[in-house]
């Protein structure tokens, strides 16, 4: 009897000892953390260059205020048929919160591909599939190969609402 006494006063000093401690708020584990509301969203390859500027704001729940980024980045050369590569820690925002990657395949002008444009929020990474549909690609003279438009044409505002498990 004496030591399942013992046992008893332990484990409720134990209890005592934890509620006595500040208790950190549950993590919301099954919640998704967004969605995270893109406007302004703007991709472009100006011809005759081979640089492509990115602008975009993003919100979500866990930013007190909207998150504006950008980048400017080299395709490699100005006759490109696709977006430049946003490489993760290549893109500015000014918050220190938001990082952001897009991928948009090489492909020709013919046999394009989707981008896959990520924007990861206090850890929390969320992916937008870009169709292939809404990046424009104009070949503007075609006695010069280097003279290719490259632009985004979707849709300036969407939201982002897949949050691939890692
Ligand atoms: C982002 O938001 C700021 C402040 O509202 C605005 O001035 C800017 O034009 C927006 N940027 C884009 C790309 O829409
Ligand atoms: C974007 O996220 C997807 C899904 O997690 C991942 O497969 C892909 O590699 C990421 N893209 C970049 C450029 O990191």
């Amino acid at each position: 009897m004496k030591s399942i006494f013992s046992l008893t006063t332990m484990f409720l000093a134990g209890v005592g000892l934890t509620t006595a401690n500040p208790v950190p708020a549950p993590q919301a584990d099954t919640t998704a953390p967004g969605p995270y509301h893109i406007s302004g969203f703007f991709a472009s390859k100006a011809h005759l260059s081979s640089y492509c500027r990115f602008e975009f704001n993003v919100s979500a729940p866990s930013l007190p205020d909207p998150v504006t980024c950008s980048a400017y980045l080299d395709t490699g050369f100005s006759g490109a048929t696709w977006l430049a590569y946003v490489y993760e820690g290549a893109g500015n925002c000014n918050s220190g919160a938001v990082t952001w990657t897009f991928w948009h395949p090489r492909g020709a002008e013919t046999d394009r591909n989707d981008a896959v444009f990520n924007v990861t929020v206090d850890g929390e990474k969320g992916t937008y599939i870009v169709p292939k549909e809404d990046i424009i690609v104009n070949l503007n003279d075609v006695n010069n190969p280097f003279d290719n438009d490259v632009f985004y044409g979707g849709p300036r505002e969407f939201d982002i609402v897949e949050f691939p498990a890692e």
